[in-house]
């Protein structure tokens, strides 16, 4: 249960508190989000409807790549390895680290700036290699949840962006996050939540 709550929970919440920050922080890409919630005209959103929100997903996914939970994972090697000059032996620790991969300038383009069109059709910049994008883990142990995940915080942005629109109360405020045990804010993240 202990597990389950860590690794569904809070790293759903940490992904949702990501999600606030930065559409508080543009609020341009807030804009978007909200035009396409409010483009199904309803008050509870539809299984379909969540899948067709493109746009929300490409957000969710770029908050995933700069602030997203995992910053390394454990693995294993089954064989000896030679990588680039180094030899990786047979049973060693390995961990690999998402939060590297995810700002490497040789793949993403500004990997330091926003910008969640990056994951658009024309561009998808994440689909360059199989584990360049891996906010969810990969392979055999990917995780389970990441489905439900986008949903319940597709559900939770519809139900917040139709009544209020978010802003920063200093808009110069850059989040300052805490790493243990999975990423979130250190000071509470100060909103503004303003109805509509
Ligand atoms: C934004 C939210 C989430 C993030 C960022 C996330 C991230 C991850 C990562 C990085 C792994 C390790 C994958 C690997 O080693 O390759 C993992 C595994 C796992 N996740 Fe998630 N997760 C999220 C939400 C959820 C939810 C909602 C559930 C369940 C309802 C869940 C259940 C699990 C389970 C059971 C595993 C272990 C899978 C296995 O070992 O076969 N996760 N998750």
């Amino acid at each position: 249960m202990l597990g389950l709550m860590s690794a569904a929970h809070e790293t759903t919440t940490s992904a949702i508190v990501a999600m606030a920050y930065a559409l508080a922080k543009y609020p341009l890409v807030q804009e978007r989000v909200r035009a396409e919630m409010v483009s199904f005209g309803k008050e509870t959103p539809a299984y379909e409807d969540l899948e067709a929100m493109s746009y929300t997903s490409q957000v969710f996914q770029e908050c995933l790549r700069l602030w997203g939970s995992s910053h390394t994972m454990p693995r294993k090697a089954i064989r000896d390895v030679d990588y680039k000059g180094h030899t990786i032996p047979a049973g060693a620790m390995v961990f690999i680290s998402p939060s590297f991969v995810h700002v490497m300038p040789e793949f993403w383009e500004q990997p330091e700036h926003f910008d969640p069109d990056r994951f658009a059709a024309e561009r998808k910049e994440h689909r360059q290699h199989r584990h360049l994008y891996m906010p969810f883990g990969g392979g055999a142990h990917k995780c389970i949840g990441m489905h439900l995940a986008e949903m319940q915080l597709k559900v939770f942005f519809f139900n917040l962006l139709r009544r209020y629109r978010l802003a920063l109360p200093d808009p110069d405020y850059v989040m300052k996050t805490k790493y243990v045990p999975v990423p979130e804010s250190a000071d509470g993240l100060p909103l503004l939540l303003t109805p509509l």
